[in-house]
């Protein structure tokens, strides 16, 4: 059976407490999406969103984990912690993350071990740089990020891919369908073979996601979903996108 596809939107670093009429507002307009419907938020919104969002058809989200359960590591949030206040899923290795925190792929590959140890899961981001795609290093780039990126026992209940372009990231600009297809299937490729049912997990497209092109994207081959970065703060946009699913 086909998965049920993912409409998840990453908040980023933006968002308060008054944002989460928003939340009310998607959740109103949609109450029994036809696909799964996600927001990760800044984890200080991460236990109200949740709250909010318990009678509802929305699930939350964190946007990173620390790979450790507990301990001294200042300033960050382990797995068991986004799992105690509310989240069911965990974005890990987004390329924001692995430019700004230098995270390489076993960083991320910990990480989302850490996540699976706690229940949640793990939205596992790989994708290549604008530099990489003119000098044809596409595919290779993503063969290596989901070799050294996914823990052994990744499989389609406690794992999802977002690929993710980084030159499409907030730029308006997305590659062709085709291009899209063809990253997709790959990666179905790469996961042929891995234990479990790894190449049944959800592959999810993002980069300048919005209403407007949603559907189209959406009728990819491979294609399970969308990761939405800014077009993921305002219900009628998100709502959009989840029509479209
Ligand atoms: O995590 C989301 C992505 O980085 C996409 O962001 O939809 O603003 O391009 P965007």
């Amino acid at each position: 059976m086909a998965p049920r596809k993912l409409a998840a939107g990453n908040w980023k670093m933006n968002g308060d407490l008054a944002s989460l009429s928003e939340i009310d507002q998607l959740c109103k307009a949609h109450p029994d999406p036809g696909c799964d419907m996600l927001i990760c938020p800044p984890a200080l919104l991460i236990h109200p969103m949740a709250a909010s969002a318990q009678a509802h058809a929305l699930t939350v989200g964190g946007q990173d984990c620390h790979a450790k359960e507990s301990g001294a590591h200042t300033g960050d949030i382990s797995a068991v912690q986004l799992r105690d206040a509310g989240a069911e899923y965990v974005i890990l290795g987004h390329s924001e993350r692995r430019a700004d925190h230098g995270e390489t792929n076993a960083d991320v590959a910990a990480k989302a071990a850490a996540a699976h140890q706690a229940g949640l899961i793990a939205i596992i981001c790989v994708g290549e740089t604008e530099a990489q795609r003119d000098a044809g290093e596409t595919l290779s780039v993503i063969g290596e990020q989901i070799a050294g990126s996914l823990p052994e026992r990744s499989d389609s209940a406690n794992t999802v891919i977002a690929y993710e372009p980084v030159w499409a990231i907030g730029t308006g600009r997305t590659p062709t369908n085709e291009q899209i297809a063809e990253v997709h299937g790959f990666i179905r490729g790469q996961l042929d073979g891995r234990t479990g049912d790894a190449v049944n997990l959800r592959l999810l497209y993002g980069g300048s996601v919005k209403p407007a092109n949603a559907a189209e994207i959406f009728a990819i081959p491979n294609v399970d979903g969308a990761l939405v970065g800014g077009a993921s703060l305002k219900a009628a946009d998100f709502g959009g996108i989840v029509a479209a699913l």
